[in-house]
């Protein structure tokens, strides 16, 4: 007598777990197994109905057409349902002491030019408030890192990244710096300003369907890396912003926010920089942790992202 075939939805669910059980590599096993048993369980748990099925399908289909070089509805996605700082956790455990991460997000973008220490991220940048973001990278120990990069990035004070200003032909609010031999660095901006994430496609329509907000508190970015050490993909938040309890894409951490200082007169820096008063800055140290064994990093998925891009 042959078995009784996909008679309850709990047989199938078993049968499609039969299958993926002799998936040769583990930690393929490993996830497709969890997949199927936790994709299953969410659908009965909802008792999801075909309609709603259908129109899961036509959202997938929507960010998948709007994904470009430019654009990742996918990633923004993973944001705004928490599964980025999730994923983020798990895979960046730190020592007490060392910086902590937070998403990569969409916006960035490869070559950055390198510039100079006090080199200004933010020429094309005539409305937001002139600034200095300074401070060290050191391991955690204290001792300071000579050569490490910062890979910096930011939105203007319109709100909008370079790459979603239809203006602009060029990069913008991007930059690399290196540390000099005590450690420290030195980057000219623009104040940081809360921005609403792109909300013209499905995530923003699943954020106002649901009742949320899509704005992000206000920060700068950093890739930190140096040779021998784990790179900390990070941002600094200004601690005044009104966003840093409900961030669209739950980011913030309290190590992470920082003071943006106001200067009525000049500091000898400014002098050099040839910054005039009134002017912010910022302080924030970098404390990385030693290399381990690592596997592919975010920037190695937006290379790869990038790349995509290019192919079209
Ligand atoms: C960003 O900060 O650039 C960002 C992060 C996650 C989603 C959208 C934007
Ligand atoms: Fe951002």
């Amino acid at each position: 007598m042959t078995a009784p075939r996909n008679k309850t939805e709990d047989d199938i669910t078993a049968e499609a777990l039969q299958r993926f059980a002799e998936t040769p590599d583990p930690r393929l096993r490993e996830i497709m197994l969890g997949l199927v048993k936790h994709l299953h369980a969410f659908v009965k748990e909802v008792e999801l109905t075909e309609a709603e099925w259908f129109q899961a399908i036509e959202i997938l289909t929507e960010a998948g057409r709007m994904c470009s070089d430019k654009r990742q509805e996918f990633i923004l996605f993973s944001d705004t349902l928490g599964v980025s700082m999730v994923v983020d956790l798990l895979s960046h455990r730190k020592p007490d002491g060392a910086t902590e991460s937070t998403v990569f997000g969409p916006f960035h973008r490869l070559g950055a030019p390198e510039l100079p220490p006090g080199g200004n991220i933010a020429h094309l940048d005539k409305t937001g408030v002139r600034t200095l973001v300074s401070g060290r990278v050191l391991d955690l120990g204290g001792k300071p890192i000579k050569g490490a990069l910062l890979d910096v990035w930011q939105a203007q004070s319109s709100g909008l990244y370079d790459s979603q200003d239809t203006n602009l032909g060029e990069l913008h609010m991007r930059g690399k710096f290196h540390t000099d031999a005590e450690g420290h660095y030195l980057v000219r901006t623009v104040r940081p300003v809360n921005y609403p994430i792109p909300s013209d496609g499905p995530v923003g329509r699943m954020l106002r369907a649901t009742g949320r907000h899509p704005w992000r508190p206000a920060h700068i970015h950093f890739v930190v890396s140096a040779d021998g050490y784990e790179p900390v993909t990070t941002h600094i938040f200004d601690r005044t912003d009104e966003y840093l309890g409900s961030d669209a894409v739950f980011a913030v951490k309290d190590s992470l926010i920082c003071d943006f200082e106001r200067h009525a007169s000049s500091t000898s820096e400014a002098v050099q920089l040839g910054i005039d008063p009134p002017f912010l800055t910022a302080e924030f140290d970098f404390h990385l942790k030693p290399a381990s064994e690592q596997g592919a990093t975010v920037l190695d998925a937006q290379q790869r992202l990038a790349a995509l891009g290019a192919a079209d």
